[in-house]
Protein backbone atom coordinates (compact mmCIF):
# COMPACT_ATOMS: atom_id res chain seq x y z
CA UNK A 1 0.00 0.00 0.00
CA UNK A 2 3.00 2.12 0.47
CA UNK A 3 2.63 3.25 -3.20
CA UNK A 4 -0.58 5.34 -2.41
CA UNK A 5 0.98 7.83 -0.60
CA UNK A 6 4.20 8.08 -2.68
CA UNK A 7 2.96 10.86 -4.78
CA UNK A 8 2.17 12.75 -1.42
CA UNK A 9 6.30 12.67 -0.74
CA UNK A 10 7.55 13.10 -4.22
CA UNK A 11 9.27 16.55 -4.66
CA UNK A 12 7.13 18.48 -7.00
CA UNK A 13 8.79 19.90 -10.13
CA UNK A 14 6.60 22.83 -10.20
CA UNK A 15 5.77 23.94 -6.94
CA UNK A 16 8.55 25.09 -4.58
CA UNK A 17 6.12 26.06 -1.60
CA UNK A 18 2.75 25.76 -2.61
CA UNK A 19 1.04 27.38 0.76
CA UNK A 20 2.04 30.55 -0.65
CA UNK A 21 -0.23 30.26 -3.14
CA UNK A 22 -3.23 29.56 -1.03
CA UNK A 23 -5.74 32.16 -0.69
CA UNK A 24 -5.27 32.66 3.02
CA UNK A 25 -1.92 33.29 2.93
CA UNK A 26 -0.34 36.40 3.82
CA UNK A 27 2.38 37.93 1.62
CA UNK A 28 5.06 39.76 3.23
CA UNK A 29 5.20 42.44 1.23
CA UNK A 30 2.18 44.12 -0.12
CA UNK A 31 2.91 46.02 -3.43
CA UNK A 32 1.25 49.04 -4.56
CA UNK A 33 -0.55 49.69 -0.99
CA UNK A 34 1.68 51.97 0.84
CA UNK A 35 -0.16 54.62 0.96
CA UNK A 36 -3.32 52.85 1.95
CA UNK A 37 -1.09 51.33 4.51
CA UNK A 38 0.44 54.19 5.81
CA UNK A 39 -3.73 55.88 6.11
CA UNK A 40 -4.52 52.65 8.72
CA UNK A 41 -1.45 53.07 10.50
CA UNK A 42 -2.04 56.80 10.55
CA UNK A 43 -6.03 56.18 11.54
CA UNK A 44 -4.94 54.05 14.11
CA UNK A 45 -2.26 55.92 15.89
CA UNK A 46 -4.48 57.85 18.26
CA UNK A 47 -5.98 54.58 19.64
CA UNK A 48 -2.43 53.04 19.95
CA UNK A 49 -1.30 55.91 22.34
CA UNK A 50 -4.32 55.33 23.98
CA UNK A 51 -6.43 58.21 22.80
CA UNK A 52 -10.13 58.05 20.96
CA UNK A 53 -9.56 57.44 17.36
CA UNK A 54 -12.01 58.41 14.61
CA UNK A 55 -13.74 55.66 12.96
CA UNK A 56 -12.52 54.49 9.22
CA UNK A 57 -14.21 53.35 6.59
CA UNK A 58 -12.46 51.01 4.10
CA UNK A 59 -13.90 50.31 0.80
CA UNK A 60 -12.93 48.71 -2.83
CA UNK A 61 -13.72 46.14 -5.40
CA UNK A 62 -12.84 42.38 -4.53
CA UNK A 63 -9.56 41.14 -4.29
CA UNK A 64 -7.89 44.83 -4.10
CA UNK A 65 -6.11 43.66 -0.97
CA UNK A 66 -7.76 45.30 2.33
CA UNK A 67 -8.09 42.34 4.01
CA UNK A 68 -4.54 41.58 3.53
CA UNK A 69 -3.70 45.41 4.03
CA UNK A 70 -5.80 45.36 7.46
CA UNK A 71 -4.39 42.06 8.61
CA UNK A 72 -0.86 42.85 7.29
CA UNK A 73 -0.96 46.23 9.91
CA UNK A 74 -2.60 44.29 12.86
CA UNK A 75 0.25 42.19 12.71
CA UNK A 76 2.98 44.83 12.80
CA UNK A 77 0.93 46.57 15.48
CA UNK A 78 1.53 43.41 17.57
CA UNK A 79 5.35 44.30 17.74
CA UNK A 80 5.04 47.37 19.44
CA UNK A 81 5.08 48.81 22.84
CA UNK A 82 1.39 49.46 23.26
CA UNK A 83 -0.32 48.91 27.31
CA UNK A 84 -4.14 50.94 26.54
CA UNK A 85 -4.93 49.59 22.78
CA UNK A 86 -6.55 46.02 21.90
CA UNK A 87 -7.44 45.54 17.95
CA UNK A 88 -9.71 42.83 17.46
CA UNK A 89 -10.54 41.34 13.95
CA UNK A 90 -13.79 40.42 13.04
CA UNK A 91 -15.13 38.31 10.22
CA UNK A 92 -18.33 39.61 9.85
CA UNK A 93 -19.30 36.94 7.29
CA UNK A 94 -18.80 34.30 10.18
CA UNK A 95 -20.10 36.90 13.24
CA UNK A 96 -22.92 38.60 11.80
CA UNK A 97 -24.79 39.93 14.23
CA UNK A 98 -24.59 42.38 16.82
CA UNK A 99 -25.19 39.70 19.68
CA UNK A 100 -22.38 37.40 17.70
CA UNK A 101 -19.80 40.33 17.42
CA UNK A 102 -20.12 41.60 21.07
CA UNK A 103 -20.02 37.90 22.08
CA UNK A 104 -17.06 37.44 20.34
CA UNK A 105 -14.93 40.44 21.74
CA UNK A 106 -16.01 39.14 25.39
CA UNK A 107 -14.62 35.75 24.37
CA UNK A 108 -11.61 36.85 22.85
CA UNK A 109 -10.52 38.87 26.25
CA UNK A 110 -12.69 37.47 28.76
CA UNK A 111 -12.98 33.92 28.11
CA UNK A 112 -14.36 32.77 31.17
CA UNK A 113 -17.29 35.22 31.08
CA UNK A 114 -18.12 34.15 27.56
CA UNK A 115 -19.06 30.92 28.41
CA UNK A 116 -21.50 31.63 30.63
CA UNK A 117 -23.82 32.02 28.17
CA UNK A 118 -25.03 35.74 29.30
CA UNK A 119 -27.53 38.04 27.10
CA UNK A 120 -26.66 41.27 25.65
CA UNK A 121 -27.42 43.65 28.12
CA UNK A 122 -24.87 41.50 30.42
CA UNK A 123 -22.19 41.16 27.97
CA UNK A 124 -22.14 44.85 27.15
CA UNK A 125 -22.00 46.25 30.71
CA UNK A 126 -18.97 43.88 31.00
CA UNK A 127 -17.08 45.22 28.12
CA UNK A 128 -17.60 48.88 29.35
CA UNK A 129 -16.49 47.93 33.02
CA UNK A 130 -13.35 45.83 31.38
CA UNK A 131 -12.77 49.26 29.03
CA UNK A 132 -13.08 51.33 32.06
CA UNK A 133 -10.64 49.55 34.31
CA UNK A 134 -7.54 51.32 32.47
CA UNK A 135 -8.92 53.53 30.22
CA UNK A 136 -8.52 50.86 26.87
CA UNK A 137 -9.11 51.78 23.65
CA UNK A 138 -10.96 48.95 21.67
CA UNK A 139 -10.54 49.12 17.94
CA UNK A 140 -12.90 46.57 16.38
CA UNK A 141 -11.83 45.48 13.12
CA UNK A 142 -15.49 44.98 10.61
CA UNK A 143 -14.48 42.95 7.98
CA UNK A 144 -17.54 42.76 5.81
CA UNK A 145 -19.26 44.86 7.61
CA UNK A 146 -22.08 44.49 5.11
CA UNK A 147 -22.75 41.16 6.30
CA UNK A 148 -24.07 41.99 10.15
CA UNK A 149 -27.80 42.01 9.80
CA UNK A 150 -28.60 44.54 12.62
CA UNK A 151 -25.37 47.05 11.77
CA UNK A 152 -27.56 50.05 12.74
CA UNK A 153 -28.25 48.51 16.03
CA UNK A 154 -24.44 47.82 16.74
CA UNK A 155 -23.28 50.87 15.21
CA UNK A 156 -25.87 52.65 17.86
CA UNK A 157 -24.70 50.16 20.47
CA UNK A 158 -20.79 51.04 20.14
CA UNK A 159 -21.51 54.96 19.67
CA UNK A 160 -23.34 54.85 23.12
CA UNK A 161 -20.93 53.02 24.75
CA UNK A 162 -18.56 56.04 24.14
CA UNK A 163 -21.12 58.22 25.62
CA UNK A 164 -20.88 55.55 28.60
CA UNK A 165 -17.49 54.97 29.15
CA UNK A 166 -15.67 57.37 31.02
CA UNK A 167 -12.23 56.51 30.51
CA UNK A 168 -11.20 55.19 27.19
CA UNK A 169 -13.33 54.11 24.12
CA UNK A 170 -14.13 52.48 21.28
CA UNK A 171 -12.77 52.83 17.38
CA UNK A 172 -14.40 51.21 14.55
CA UNK A 173 -12.51 50.12 11.42
CA UNK A 174 -15.44 48.72 8.76
CA UNK A 175 -14.35 46.85 5.41
CA UNK A 176 -16.26 46.27 2.64
CA UNK A 177 -16.26 45.72 -0.56
CA UNK A 178 -20.03 46.60 -1.91
CA UNK A 179 -20.77 50.47 -2.78
CA UNK A 180 -24.39 50.13 -2.62
CA UNK A 181 -24.44 49.10 1.25
CA UNK A 182 -24.19 52.23 2.32
CA UNK A 183 -27.58 53.53 0.79
CA UNK A 184 -29.54 51.42 3.50
CA UNK A 185 -27.54 52.27 6.10
CA UNK A 186 -29.40 54.79 8.23
CA UNK A 187 -27.60 58.40 8.12
CA UNK A 188 -26.66 58.46 11.62
CA UNK A 189 -24.96 54.93 11.22
CA UNK A 190 -23.19 56.60 8.07
CA UNK A 191 -21.92 59.87 9.47
CA UNK A 192 -20.50 57.57 12.31
CA UNK A 193 -18.66 55.03 9.86
CA UNK A 194 -16.67 56.77 7.64
CA UNK A 195 -15.39 59.72 9.80
CA UNK A 196 -12.33 58.50 7.28
CA UNK A 197 -12.58 56.82 4.25
CA UNK A 198 -9.44 54.78 2.64
CA UNK A 199 -10.13 53.75 -0.59
CA UNK A 200 -8.46 50.99 -2.28
CA UNK A 201 -8.77 50.59 -6.31
CA UNK A 202 -8.42 47.88 -8.47
CA UNK A 203 -5.05 46.62 -10.14
CA UNK A 204 -4.18 47.15 -13.27
CA UNK A 205 -2.47 44.59 -15.53
CA UNK A 206 0.62 46.31 -15.15
CA UNK A 207 0.16 45.85 -11.04
CA UNK A 208 -0.80 42.72 -11.19
CA UNK A 209 1.86 41.32 -12.93
CA UNK A 210 4.49 42.17 -10.30
CA UNK A 211 1.92 40.62 -7.61
CA UNK A 212 1.32 37.52 -9.29
CA UNK A 213 5.21 37.76 -10.57
CA UNK A 214 6.37 38.06 -6.98
CA UNK A 215 4.24 35.27 -5.53
CA UNK A 216 5.87 32.84 -8.19
CA UNK A 217 9.01 33.79 -7.15
CA UNK A 218 8.08 32.15 -3.54
CA UNK A 219 6.04 29.36 -4.31
CA UNK A 220 7.24 28.25 -7.68
CA UNK A 221 10.20 26.13 -8.47
CA UNK A 222 12.85 28.67 -10.12
CA UNK A 223 12.11 29.18 -13.85
CA UNK A 224 9.36 26.98 -14.40
CA UNK A 225 6.94 29.83 -14.65
CA UNK A 226 7.32 31.38 -18.78
CA UNK A 227 6.98 35.23 -17.77
CA UNK A 228 4.62 35.50 -20.49
CA UNK A 229 2.12 32.97 -18.48
CA UNK A 230 2.57 35.73 -15.64
CA UNK A 231 1.51 38.72 -18.13
CA UNK A 232 -1.21 36.73 -19.17
CA UNK A 233 -2.87 35.50 -15.74
CA UNK A 234 -3.01 39.13 -15.18
CA UNK A 235 -4.14 40.45 -18.18
CA UNK A 236 -6.95 38.11 -18.19
CA UNK A 237 -7.79 39.49 -14.29
CA UNK A 238 -7.02 42.82 -15.00
CA UNK A 239 -9.82 42.92 -18.17
CA UNK A 240 -12.24 41.25 -15.81
CA UNK A 241 -11.94 43.11 -12.48
CA UNK A 242 -8.20 44.16 -11.31
CA UNK A 243 -8.85 41.24 -8.45
CA UNK A 244 -5.31 40.12 -7.45
CA UNK A 245 -7.08 36.75 -5.67
CA UNK A 246 -8.25 35.92 -9.52
CA UNK A 247 -4.87 36.29 -10.72
CA UNK A 248 -3.40 34.47 -8.36
CA UNK A 249 -5.70 31.92 -8.46
CA UNK A 250 -5.37 31.44 -12.41
CA UNK A 251 -1.60 31.15 -11.72
CA UNK A 252 -1.90 28.66 -9.07
CA UNK A 253 -4.30 26.40 -10.85
CA UNK A 254 -2.03 26.67 -14.22
CA UNK A 255 0.80 25.34 -11.59
CA UNK A 256 -1.56 22.48 -10.94
CA UNK A 257 -3.01 21.61 -14.26
CA UNK A 258 0.91 21.51 -15.69
CA UNK A 259 1.94 19.13 -12.59
CA UNK A 260 -1.29 16.76 -13.72
CA UNK A 261 0.11 16.46 -16.86
CA UNK A 262 3.77 15.40 -16.00
CA UNK A 263 5.15 18.75 -17.37
CA UNK A 264 8.04 20.91 -15.94
CA UNK A 265 7.01 24.54 -17.51
CA UNK A 266 3.74 26.39 -17.04
CA UNK A 267 3.02 28.73 -20.00
CA UNK A 268 0.28 30.64 -21.28
CA UNK A 269 -1.45 27.56 -22.55
CA UNK A 270 -2.33 26.77 -18.96
CA UNK A 271 -3.18 29.71 -17.69
CA UNK A 272 -5.71 29.75 -20.69
CA UNK A 273 -7.15 26.71 -19.39
CA UNK A 274 -7.08 27.71 -16.31
CA UNK A 275 -8.71 30.93 -16.52
CA UNK A 276 -11.50 28.85 -16.98
CA UNK A 277 -11.29 26.86 -14.11
CA UNK A 278 -10.47 29.75 -11.85
CA UNK A 279 -13.36 32.07 -12.89
CA UNK A 280 -15.97 29.32 -12.92
CA UNK A 281 -14.58 28.36 -9.20
CA UNK A 282 -14.89 31.69 -8.14
CA UNK A 283 -18.41 32.03 -9.89
CA UNK A 284 -19.26 29.17 -7.39
CA UNK A 285 -18.11 30.45 -4.16
CA UNK A 286 -19.91 33.77 -4.81
CA UNK A 287 -23.15 32.20 -5.80
CA UNK A 288 -23.09 29.68 -2.87
CA UNK A 289 -22.82 32.75 -0.49
CA UNK A 290 -25.34 34.77 -1.97
CA UNK A 291 -28.38 36.30 -0.21
CA UNK A 292 -31.41 34.16 -1.49
CA UNK A 293 -32.93 36.95 -3.44
CA UNK A 294 -29.53 37.89 -5.32
CA UNK A 295 -29.34 34.19 -6.04
CA UNK A 296 -32.42 34.64 -7.68
CA UNK A 297 -32.21 37.53 -10.08
CA UNK A 298 -28.70 35.95 -11.04
CA UNK A 299 -30.79 32.93 -11.80
CA UNK A 300 -33.53 34.91 -13.77
CA UNK A 301 -30.24 36.25 -15.85
CA UNK A 302 -28.96 33.19 -16.44
CA UNK A 303 -32.20 31.88 -17.50
CA UNK A 304 -33.18 35.21 -20.09
CA UNK A 305 -29.23 34.31 -21.56
CA UNK A 306 -30.16 30.94 -22.54
CA UNK A 307 -33.63 31.71 -24.05
CA UNK A 308 -31.43 34.53 -25.87
CA UNK A 309 -32.49 35.27 -29.24
CA UNK A 310 -34.97 37.91 -29.06
CA UNK A 311 -32.31 40.16 -27.71
CA UNK A 312 -29.88 39.51 -29.49
CA UNK A 313 -30.31 42.58 -31.73
CA UNK A 314 -29.28 44.32 -28.94
CA UNK A 315 -25.42 43.19 -28.99
CA UNK A 316 -22.40 45.15 -28.32
CA UNK A 317 -19.29 43.56 -30.15
CA UNK A 318 -21.22 39.89 -30.71
CA UNK A 319 -22.04 39.64 -26.98
CA UNK A 320 -25.34 39.87 -25.26
CA UNK A 321 -26.92 42.45 -23.13
CA UNK A 322 -30.37 41.76 -21.55
CA UNK A 323 -32.66 45.02 -20.38
CA UNK A 324 -32.47 45.28 -16.61
CA UNK A 325 -36.71 45.68 -16.73
CA UNK A 326 -37.14 41.92 -18.60
CA UNK A 327 -34.51 40.87 -15.54
CA UNK A 328 -36.85 42.05 -13.17
CA UNK A 329 -39.80 40.88 -14.70
CA UNK A 330 -38.55 37.30 -14.80
CA UNK A 331 -36.91 37.24 -11.63
CA UNK A 332 -40.87 38.02 -10.00
CA UNK A 333 -41.65 35.16 -11.96
CA UNK A 334 -39.32 32.88 -10.82
CA UNK A 335 -39.98 33.98 -6.94
CA UNK A 336 -43.72 33.11 -7.11
CA UNK A 337 -43.00 29.74 -8.94
CA UNK A 338 -40.44 28.99 -5.96
CA UNK A 339 -43.08 30.39 -3.69
CA UNK A 340 -41.31 33.36 -2.77
CA UNK A 341 -42.44 37.12 -2.43
CA UNK A 342 -40.27 39.22 -4.71
CA UNK A 343 -38.72 42.03 -3.33
CA UNK A 344 -39.53 45.61 -4.61
CA UNK A 345 -37.56 46.86 -8.04
CA UNK A 346 -36.00 49.69 -5.76
CA UNK A 347 -34.25 46.27 -3.71
CA UNK A 348 -33.82 45.02 -7.87
CA UNK A 349 -31.80 47.98 -8.77
CA UNK A 350 -29.36 47.81 -5.82
CA UNK A 351 -29.03 44.33 -5.74
CA UNK A 352 -28.38 44.78 -9.46
CA UNK A 353 -25.20 47.60 -8.48
CA UNK A 354 -24.08 44.63 -5.45
CA UNK A 355 -23.67 42.22 -8.04
CA UNK A 356 -21.77 44.57 -10.63
CA UNK A 357 -19.64 45.60 -8.20
CA UNK A 358 -18.66 41.73 -7.25
CA UNK A 359 -17.68 41.29 -11.00
CA UNK A 360 -20.80 38.68 -11.28
CA UNK A 361 -22.31 40.84 -14.02
CA UNK A 362 -21.55 43.51 -16.11
CA UNK A 363 -23.77 46.39 -16.55
CA UNK A 364 -23.83 49.43 -18.47
CA UNK A 365 -26.33 52.03 -19.21
CA UNK A 366 -28.15 52.85 -22.79
CA UNK A 367 -28.23 55.71 -24.36
CA UNK A 368 -31.01 56.92 -25.20
CA UNK A 369 -33.03 55.60 -27.67
CA UNK A 370 -33.38 52.52 -26.39
CA UNK A 371 -36.51 52.77 -24.03
CA UNK A 372 -35.73 55.86 -22.78
CA UNK A 373 -32.75 55.18 -20.26
CA UNK A 374 -31.85 51.97 -19.24
CA UNK A 375 -29.57 49.84 -18.01
CA UNK A 376 -28.50 46.92 -20.04
CA UNK A 377 -26.89 43.53 -18.28
CA UNK A 378 -25.02 40.88 -18.33
CA UNK A 379 -23.75 37.70 -17.20
CA UNK A 380 -19.39 37.59 -16.39
CA UNK A 381 -19.85 34.16 -16.53
CA UNK A 382 -21.73 31.11 -18.64
CA UNK A 383 -24.88 30.91 -18.00
CA UNK A 384 -25.58 27.21 -18.60
CA UNK A 385 -22.56 26.57 -15.38
CA UNK A 386 -24.49 29.47 -13.62
CA UNK A 387 -27.85 27.81 -14.16
CA UNK A 388 -26.54 24.43 -13.03
CA UNK A 389 -24.81 25.69 -9.49
CA UNK A 390 -28.02 27.92 -8.43
CA UNK A 391 -30.25 24.90 -8.97
CA UNK A 392 -27.99 23.25 -6.71
CA UNK A 393 -28.15 25.40 -4.19
CA UNK A 394 -32.16 25.74 -4.65
CA UNK A 395 -32.71 22.09 -3.67
CA UNK A 396 -30.51 22.33 -1.36
CA UNK A 397 -32.78 25.35 0.56
CA UNK A 398 -35.70 23.51 0.01
CA UNK A 399 -34.53 20.00 1.54
CA UNK A 400 -33.59 22.01 4.29
N1 LIG B 1 -0.91 44.37 -3.10
C1 LIG B 1 -0.87 43.04 -3.03
N2 LIG B 1 0.30 42.39 -3.10
C2 LIG B 1 0.32 41.04 -3.03
N3 LIG B 1 -0.76 40.27 -2.93
C3 LIG B 1 -1.96 40.87 -2.89
C4 LIG B 1 -2.08 42.27 -2.93
N4 LIG B 1 -3.39 42.61 -2.87
C5 LIG B 1 -4.06 41.47 -2.78
N5 LIG B 1 -3.23 40.41 -2.78
C6 LIG B 1 -3.61 39.01 -2.71
O1 LIG B 1 -4.88 38.88 -3.34
C7 LIG B 1 -5.79 38.08 -2.59
C8 LIG B 1 -7.00 38.88 -2.20
O2 LIG B 1 -6.66 39.92 -1.31
P1 LIG B 1 -7.62 40.35 -0.09
O3 LIG B 1 -8.26 39.14 0.49
O4 LIG B 1 -6.82 41.20 0.81
O5 LIG B 1 -8.70 41.21 -0.87
P2 LIG B 1 -9.99 41.98 -0.33
O6 LIG B 1 -9.90 43.37 -0.84
O7 LIG B 1 -10.11 41.79 1.15
O8 LIG B 1 -11.16 41.21 -1.10
P3 LIG B 1 -12.69 40.98 -0.64
O9 LIG B 1 -13.40 42.27 -0.83
O10 LIG B 1 -13.19 39.93 -1.58
O11 LIG B 1 -12.68 40.52 0.79
C9 LIG B 1 -4.99 37.57 -1.41
O12 LIG B 1 -4.53 36.28 -1.72
C10 LIG B 1 -3.82 38.55 -1.28
O13 LIG B 1 -2.70 37.87 -0.79
MG1 LIG C 1 -11.55 40.83 2.33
Amino acid sequence: MAELFDDIFKESKIFSKREVLSPHYIPHNLLFRDKQMQDIAKYMTPSLKGERGRNVFVYGKTGTGKTSCIKSVIEKVKGLPISKARITYINCRVYNSRYRILHKIVSDYLPLYAKRGYGIVDIYERIINWIEEDGKILVVVLDEIDSIKDLDDLVYTLTRANSDIKAGGITIVGVSNKVSFKEVLDPRSLSTLDENEIAFPPYNSNELSQIVKERVSEGFVKGVVDPAAVNLAAALAAKDSGDARLALKIIAKAGELAEEKGMTAVGPNEVTEAAKFAEEEIAYEIINTLPEHQRLIVYAIALLSLQGSRYKRLSNEGEQYLFSGDIYQKYVSVSQSLQKEAKSSRWYRKFISDLDMQGIIMSYESGKGIRGHTKLIKLAYPPEKIKESIEKTLQRDTAL
